[in-house]
């Protein structure tokens, strides 16, 4: 199968665009990353796209008079970049529904916690209020409404006893940094097919065990 090239959207710091630099520099994984563009002049991650040579750029929004005409600007670059799949990787800016529509099944994003629980921000803020036992990530392909459309991959990390959303938030990246590569691959593959607004994945490798948080001791 030919070999998927990718569109990495971000705003910052950039450790999930590391994540994927860094599966698809393994010689056995089915994409690459064709472009990297910021809508932050000086984000970290535009840094990583540098130090690994792949072309990148910042398109900041501030430049733009309307959200259509940013995506525009988002859109044009992309196509060029010959990308089949936009990710979007800590990009902080709303996308306009004609850009989203645009791109329907092509474009996906990384949220850190269980959708559909704790969309938007301060994901782990809200988990330890809500007193959740687990906590996560999850890869969905992006629809309209905020943190929504069909999931993809998800990870759970415990919650564990003394954590603040700052040791939840590092114990939640790191997973994000296995399950964002991983759908990507999945998709690449082939395996990933939409069906009535949810995702059927085409593999045998399915978790069997029941995790517990706290322990049975
Ligand atoms: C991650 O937690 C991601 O889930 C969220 O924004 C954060 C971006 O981090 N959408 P980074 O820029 O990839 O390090």
């Amino acid at each position: 199968m030919a070999e998927l090239t990718l569109a990495v959207l971000i705003s910052g710091r950039g450790s999930n665009l590391q994540s994927l630099i860094d599966a698809c520099a393994k010689a056995d994984f089915p994409a690459r990353v064709a472009l990297v563009i910021s809508n932050e002049p000086g984000a970290k991650g535009l840094e990583r796209a540098q130090a690994a040579g792949i072309p990148h750029q910042t398109i900041n929004h501030r430049n733009f008079d309307s959200r259509d005409a940013f995506g525009d600007a988002l859109g044009n670059a992309i196509k060029d970049s010959g990308a089949d799949l936009v990710c979007l990787a800590g990009f902080m800016r709303i996308l306009d529904s004609g850009f989203v529509n645009q791109w329907h099944d092509r474009i996906i994003n990384i949220h850190p916690s269980l959708l559909p629980i704790f969309p938007g921000l301060h994901t782990h803020q809200r988990a330890l209020e809500a007193g959740v036992r687990f906590a996560g990530c999850t890869v969905h392909f992006v629809r309209g409404g905020l943190d929504s459309g069909p999931i993809i991959t998800q990870a759970a990390v415990p919650v564990l006893p003394g954590d603040t959303s700052d040791t939840l938030a590092e114990r939640v990246l790191a997973a994000e940094h296995r399950v964002y590569p991983l759908a990507v691959r999945l998709i690449a593959e082939g395996l990933v097919t939409v069906v009535n607004e949810t995702v059927l994945v085409d593999n045998s490798a399915v978790p069997e065990t029941v995790l517990l948080n706290p322990l049975e001791d």
